[in-house]
Parts: structure tokens; sequence; C-alpha cells
């Protein structure tokens, strides 16, 4: 971890207490001068410390912009090692990585933007991902697993998530089956996983997990076509700050405490706590069912109450009719 990375954890855990540069210094075995050139880097990098006479060094305030120094040193702390990349702007962070790994990147990675201009969802939808307002970042992984399982990582992705949103907020998260995010009956995010196989060898090449928060309300308003379903983080102009360096060093290292130790499924407990879902009527809109009672008006519609969720974290449902069946996939609309 560099001098730089260093002093701004601990202006950022000391925010409002001025340090002085003689007890950074000392505190992390280095001279008072490289202290000073650390600060003068973090200016450089749009950081505002102000040095108070006599008393030392305190963080005005967080630009609220992404640092790679700021996530890359709470992930050293927290024993985390992957290579991470930080943009203001990008097309899609899960364009972005597929595009490195058609090059030949075999490391695993993370790219974590501010705005996307070409977000993508499930089913082929676009993913409003407006600057400001979002966090959209993606995981480039070489998982060893057969491609049935490598599914799951959604799955390890909604979980790792809503435990870093709670951790970092202290606000209550939910998760909508299949890996969609929900806070206060609104979604506030969704996962994408796409994945190279190998035809010749029937493996996985690699596999991209993107993950798009709605951290605050945009200025001008969700889209119309979202408008009912999109929620945000934090909603009535409340702001915290730093919340997109910090949420995204959260859940960097939930997820990778999750994945060192996959296809285990130490996070099937997690997700069956937070699925909200389970206990309650539901309408099944699209999905691999069959169709064993359908409403005439919408034939694509089956309504299902929901029973649990498996290991495989497929949907067990009992239909109208008492007749039971597990889905894998699909989408599911429920009154809360
Ligand atoms: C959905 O709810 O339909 C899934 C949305 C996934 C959006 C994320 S944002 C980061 C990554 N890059 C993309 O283009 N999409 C995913």
């Amino acid at each position: 971890m560099t001098v730089a990375e260093q002093v701004l954890i601990e202006l950022e855990e000391n925010k409002g207490k001025p340090i002085s540069g003689e007890e950074l210094a000392e505190k992390l075995g280095c001279s008072r001068n490289a202290v000073w050139k650390a600060v003068k880097a973090l200016e450089n990098e749009g950081y505002e410390v102000v040095g108070i006479r006599n008393k030392g060094y305190t963080l005005k305030t967080s630009a609220d912009g992404l640092s790679s120094a700021y996530i890359e040193a709470k992930l050293q702390k927290a024993g985390v090692k992957l290579a991470l990349e930080t943009y203001k702007s990008i097309d899609s962070t899960n364009s972005l990585l597929k595009r490195y790994a058609a090059e030949g990147e075999s490391r695993d990675m993370v790219a974590v933007a501010e705005e996307q201009t070409a977000g993508r969802g499930r089913r082929g939808r676009s993913f409003f991902s407006p600057k400001g307002s979002g966090l959209y970042m993606s995981f480039l992984l070489h998982p060893d697993v057969p491609i049935a399982e490598a599914t799951s990582l959604t799955t390890v992705a909604a979980v790792a998530e809503a435990n870093a949103i709670e951790r970092v907020t202290g606000f209550e998260t939910g998760i909508k089956w299949v890996n969609d995010i929900w806070m206060r009956g609104k979604k506030v995010s969704g996962i994408l996983t796409e994945a190279q196989t190998s035809i010749e060898s029937g493996t996985l090449d690699y596999c991209v997990v993107g993950i798009g928060i709605n951290l605050y309300e945009p200025e001008c308003g969700f889209p119309e076509e979202i408008r009912d379903v999109a929620g945000a983080v934090y909603t009535e102009n409340l702001k915290r700050e730093n919340l997109k360096n910090d949420l995204a060093a959260a859940l960097i290292e939930e997820f990778m405490s999750f994945y060192e130790k996959f296809p285990n499924k130490a996070y099937l407990e997690d997700y069956k706590k937070r699925c909200f879902c389970i206990g309650r009527d539901v309408t099944v809109v699209t999905s691999d069912h069959k169709a064993l009672e359908t409403d005439k008006s919408a034939p694509d519609r089956v309504h299902a109450h929901v029973l649990g969720v498996d290991e495989n974290c497929h949907l067990h449902v009992r239909y109208k009719d008492g007749a039971e069946g597990f889905l894998s996939s699909g989408e599911i609309s429920i009154r809360l």
C-alpha cells in the first residue's frame, strides 16, 4: 500500500478530527516529508485535505468520486487481492471486461464505473446508468467449475451486495428471486451474468458478473418505463459521504470472501434469509415451468405460492391445482 493510500485511510477514519503530520508519520512508520508528499498526491487526485495550524490534517469532504487508491487500500487492509480499474464513464463494465477477456486477459479482476453510456440489463434490455447517482461494477472471473455451476455466481453477487449495502448504510435489504436487490418495496439493483464457453471442451472460458446499483434517485427522476419499480438505496435527498468508494470496497470484499470458497454454497443461508418471496403468492411471468393453470387473458402468467428455495436457488412453488414445481429461471411479480 502506498503512503498516500495509508494516509487516506487514516484521514477517512478520523474525519473531523485533525491528525498531525508527526502522528501520521509515526503511525505509518515513515518520515514527515513522506506524509507531506502523500497529502499533495491526494490533493492532486481531487481530495480536499485541510491543514489546520498546530493541529494537523483533516479531510474536508469526499468528492464522492471513485478512487482506485482508496478502494485498493481498503481491500488490502481486508486481505483481498484483485486487480481493480475505476472509470468516471464507460460504455458498460460488462462489455469492457468481455473485451479484455477476448483479448486474452487471464487474471480475475473488477471494473467499477460512475456512469455507463451503454449499460445492459437482462433479456436484452438496457440498464439506466446515469452519472452521479449510481455505481456500476463487473467482475471478470475464471472459475474452474462446470458451466451449470457458474450460474450460481449471480446468487453469490446478490448476497454479497445485500450484505455490503447493509454493512455500509445500516439499511435493510431483501432479494427478489432470482437476483434483484429490493429496498422499501422497490428494485435498487440488478445483476447481469454473462459467460463464454468453449464448445469443443464444454468448459467455461470466463464469466462476467455485472452489478448495477441505484444509490440515489437521479436528478431528473427515473425514466417513465421503470418509474413504478425502480428505487434507490438513499431517498429523500439524504447523502452519505464517500458512499461509492465504501460500497464498492465492501461489495468486492463480500463477493471475494464467498468466491474464494466457491462452489461451496456458504452464501445459500444468507440468500434464503433475504429472499422475501418465500411464503408469498406470486405471478410467474416467464419461466421454464410447465404452465399448469394459466390466466386466459395472459397465457404466459401463472399464479403460484412460494414454498421455499432449494440448494440451487430454484424456486419451489405450489400451483393453484396443488401441483408443485421448481423454477430455475424466469421472472416473478409479487404484490407487496
Ligand atoms: C437487470 O436488472 O436487468 C440487470 C442489470 C445489470 C446492470 C449491470 S451495471 C454493471 C454491468 N454492466 C452492464 O452493462 N450491466 C451490468
